[in-house]
């Protein structure tokens, strides 16, 4: 009860709907106001005490504004102001908008009249009132599309996007700490837009560099995300709540991260200009099958991680047009250094276990997964990021290598063969059932994509790390994106939403 408490009244919530309240009754003293010089101006009346009609007025305010203002409030939320209705296109917003400030007025007159609290309260006052809350209300709810617009005229206004300037978000994470020295290597100006959760100790020794500009916030900010993209030529899309594990914490804050920021990052790319918008998929998509499985196949998604990751894909292909192109990119299991590893990651993971617990604990070692280096991730973006743009664009690409589909017990015995000490252990099954072997041709047809690093190597570069001491306690909350999630980022990341529609839209997929 009291968690559900908690998870109702969210300070988002809370800030909303105060915002509300002062409007409702900015409106509502508006009316009276425009009500009284009415009377004054028009009706010229000889008899009429100005302070007398003053005084009359507002006490008719006194004693309805609480009414006035308890029954917006109850309607509203009914009508899902806080919570689904936020989430509409514009003109569905402002019919439930309508409906619901209609409906306001129209109890509040009901109590009124009919319930006799003031008979001779001045009817006009409730129909200005109900105008003024509608524009007032209307104004404050689609001020982000009305902004949106504003954006996209400026945008067009401004000179043409740098091809060699590019946003990396998420820029900080094990991905884009790989991939964030060989864009700067290549000469490219990189703005990162990353909030830090993980720290900034992932790209540290670049943060003085002359070519990159770092934008520490949110990006579900969209007044952070417009300063990031204007004049960039290529957006690379990294950051999200990444893994199965850590979307399962908060699914509001997963779907509000995911999903909605993508969407709404896209559409601003759309209104800058930003030709190529490079997107972080996973193969995670295609769930449980026993199937090879290509860009084609059907989808299964079995989590929320995946199930965002799919709505985001479709999303983009939908927002594509002759200037925008999305280029989506989903990403084998990934392994090996970067400047962020993970350990929540199954062959980094079990990699460490054999080296400190001398232990590769295995759960159902006949699921399939394809697996890539770090390194060679980041040079999958940039394949994708050089290649002429009528190749790539508005395509999906499976990223790895057919050589590189292995067994979890496959797995288990490479790492056994460099930690011969280590023994495996048979765990039955747990609660992850993904199973997928992938085909990734297109990619080395279109790209010529071929991985640097083998899987032993991988494996062999972890356990070097661990030997030199550079990685220490590889359970550390730092290394697993759901622990650290739980523990801190979750807090970093407060901002909560309830997107009721997105939610049912998730559950359709595939
Ligand atoms: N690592 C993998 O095995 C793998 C596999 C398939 C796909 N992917 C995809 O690749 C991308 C990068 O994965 P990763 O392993 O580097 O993840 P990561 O968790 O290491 O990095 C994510 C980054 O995004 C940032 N971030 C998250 N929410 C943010 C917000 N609201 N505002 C600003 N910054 C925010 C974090 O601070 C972090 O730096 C993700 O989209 C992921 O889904 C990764």
């Amino acid at each position: 009860m009291k968690k559900r408490l908690i998870k109702l009244f969210t300070p988002e919530r809370i800030f909303r709907g105060a915002c509300d309240v002062i409007l409702v009754n900015f409106s509502f003293i508006l009316a009276f106001l425009t009500y009284v010089t009415w009377t004054l101006l028009i009706t010229k009346n000889p008899q009429l005490d100005t302070l007398n009609l003053l005084k009359q007025n507002i006490n008719y305010y006194l004693d309805s504004f609480v009414s006035l203002t308890l029954i917006s409030l109850c309607v509203f939320s009914r009508c899902g102001f806080y919570t689904h209705s936020r989430t509409y296109q514009s003109r569905f917003k402002a019919l439930v908008i309508l409906q619901a400030i209609s409906l306001s007025y129209l109890v509040f007159g009901f109590l009124i009249y009919v319930v006799d609290i003031h008979r001779s309260f001045p009817r006009s006052v409730i129909l200005l009132g109900w105008c003024y809350t509608l524009f007032l209300v209307l104004l404050s709810r689609l001020w982000s599309t009305i902004w949106k617009k504003v954006a996209s005229a400026e945008a067009k206004a401004q000179p043409h996007s740098d091809p060699k300037s590019i946003l990396v978000i998420g820029g900080a994470g094990y991905i884009g700490s790989a991939l964030l020295p060989k864009l700067l290597k290549e000469g490219y100006a990189v703005r990162l837009l990353d909030i830090f959760i993980y720290g900034d100790e992932p790209i540290k020794e670049f943060l003085t560099h002359p070519q990159l500009k770092v934008i520490r916030a949110d990006f579900r900010q969209v007044d952070k995300v417009v300063e990031a993209i204007k004049g960039v030529g290529t957006v690379i899309h990294l950051g999200a709540i990444v893994g199965d594990p850590a979307c399962s914490i908060n699914e509001e804050l997963t779907i509000d991260v995911n999903l909605m920021a993508t969407r709404m990052i896209a559409e601003v790319c759309k209104g800058f200009g930003v030709e190529r918008f490079i997107f972080a998929s996973t193969c995670s998509v295609y769930g449980a099958s026993d199937e090879i499985l290509d860009e084609k196949s059907k989808l299964n998604p079995i989590s929320l991680y995946a199930k965002t990751k799919i709505a985001c894909e479709r999303v983009l292909l939908q927002l594509a047009d002759d200037q925008f192109n999305p280029v989506i990119l989903r990403f084998s299991t990934i392994y090996g250094l970067s400047g962020r590893t993970r350990f929540d990651l199954v062959v980094n993971l079990l990699t460490a276990k054999a080296c400190f617990d001398k232990k590769i604990t295995l759960f159902d070692g006949e699921q399939w997964r394809p697996f890539l280096h770090v390194d060679d991730a980041a040079n999958s973006i940039l394949l994708s990021l050089k290649a002429p743009l009528e190749s790539v664009n508005k395509q999906i690409f499976n990223v790895g290598s057919d050589t590189h589909n292995y067994t979890l017990a496959q797995v288990a015995e490479i790492i056994k063969q460099h930690a011969p000490e280590a023994e495996i252990v048979e765990m039955g099954k747990n609660a992850d059932r993904r199973n997928y072997r992938v085909d990734f041709t297109k990619l080395q047809k279109t790209l010529n994509f071929n991985p640097k690093w083998t899987l032993k190597a991988g494996i062999e570069q972890v356990i070097e790390a661990i030997t030199k001491g550079e990685v220490i306690h590889y359970g550390e909350e730092k290394f697993d994106n759901a622990k650290f999630l739980r523990n801190q980022g979750e807090s970093i990341l407060s901002h909560v939403t309830n997107n009721l529609t997105i939610k049912d839209m998730l559950n359709n997929v595939a």
